[in-house]
């Protein structure tokens, strides 16, 4: 069902993608180490990679780095075994219809034991990662295989403590053949700014690496999208109630699907789902929000409200902060506004700014 409010898994869930997914298979096909997934929030990284990593029939795990996060306050190594773990246990029957025999290979792997009830990691976890990698590494050129190991919103990582990820994927990539390493990341800038990719003195400078760009859906499509979805549910929804949630949601087919599911499933009209979208989205928003604004709430809100009040130059927006929150120097100012723009939260066209998620909006203007 298209208007299914979880990740999608199965391609004929999927709308369209069908470049991006073909781009993914490509790299996998021919090998490539390491694949980097970029787009803002609820533009579907999640469902791509998990019907990509399906449709190439190899053995992989997706690990949530941002539940993680969220759930621990911290990505440590046995939080991201725990989740390993996890994944290989809600998935035994794909891994078996691959013949991949996931006892097989935990019961020889310090640290990790299957039980009746799956998969599961000691307390405290005996294997580095980097010994992990290379076991698995082992594994699959024994099989002929390859293992396809994604990090979903991998700039959490960066609260992972001494581990510095970008080296271990440098060296992943140098050493070990049989993987490859996807990261996907709705801040693009904080992921670029993790992995150092432009700076030549870090680990991951320089390499080649795969970059696929997943993009809002064009006015067409998003119109497209909400036809197909109700006509696969058996509804009628009228043409000029399509155009204004197309108007209204710009391309980001998380809060259509949204939508659709209220009105479809749910059976809301459309004045009600469209209310619904906007109250429960923004609650879904919030505590990442909070999170990334917390070093200096007062300000990064002041200027997430002068954009969201319709301020869209660099000074416009400076004089409504000065008068909501008192003096603050260029360079600071600057600053906060670059991070915004690297959070995803706000887009720079042209010098002007604005507001990347009309939920986003909503959130700013009514419930902060
Ligand atoms: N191409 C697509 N076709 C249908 N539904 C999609 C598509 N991409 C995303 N969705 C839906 O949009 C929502 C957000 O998708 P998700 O993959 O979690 O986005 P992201 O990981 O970028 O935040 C989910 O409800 C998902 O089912
Ligand atoms: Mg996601």
């Amino acid at each position: 069902m298209l208007f299914d409010v979880n990740p999608k898994v199965r391609r004929e869930d999927l709308y369209d993608r069908e470049g991006e997914l073909e781009e993914i298979l490509r790299a996998l096909g021919l090998g490539e180490r390491f694949i980097t997934v970029y787009g803002v929030r609820r533009v579907g990284k999640t469902s791509l990679l998990k019907v990509a990593l399906r449709e190439a029939r190899v053995p992989h795990a997706i690990i949530d780095v941002r539940r993680i996060y969220f759930e621990y306050r911290s990505v440590s190594r046995s939080y991201l075994y725990k989740e390993l773990a996890s994944y290989f246990t809600q998935n035994l029957s794909f891994y078996n219809r691959l013949g991949f025999k996931v006892k097989d290979f935990f019961g020889r792997l310090k640290g990790f034991h299957v039980s009746e009830f799956g998969v599961e990691v000691e307390p405290i976890p005996q294997i580095s990662f980097t010994d992990l990698l290379e076991r698995i590494n082992d594994w699959c050129e024994k099989k002929g295989v390859r293992f396809v190991l994604a990090f979903d919103e991998a700039q959490y990582l960066r609260f992972s403590g001494k581990v510095r990820y970008d080296g271990v994927f440098a060296w992943c990539i140098d050493n070990l053949p049989n993987i490859t390493i996807i990261v996907t990341g709705s801040e693009v800038g904080v992921l670029r700014d993790f992995l150092r990719v432009d700076d030549p003195k870090a680990p991951l400078f320089g390499r080649y690496m795969r970059e696929v760009y997943v993009s809002r859906f064009t006015r067409e499509q998003s119109i497209d999208f909400l036809v197909k979805g109700f006509r696969e549910l058996g509804r009628n929804v009228k043409v000029e109630e399509i155009e204004e949630v197309v108007e209204i949601f710009d391309g980001i087919v998380g809060w259509l699907t949204h939508y659709g599911y209220y009105r479809a499933v749910r059976g809301m009209s459309h004045k009600v789902a469209l209310k619904e979208v906007f109250e429960k989205g923004s609650q879904l928003e919030l505590m990442e929000l909070e999170k990334l604004i917390e070093p200096s709430r007062n300000r990064y809100l002041g200027i997430l409200k002068a954009v969201a009040q319709g301020a869209t130059s660099w000074s416009d927006i400076k004089a409504y902060l000065i008068v909501k929150t008192g003096y603050i120097d260029d360079k600071t100012f600057t600053q906060l506004l670059k991070n915004l723009v690297k959070y995803g939260y706000l887009v720079k066209e042209n010098n002007k700014y604005r507001i990347a998620d009309p939920i986003v909006k909503y959130l700013v203007l009514e419930k902060l």
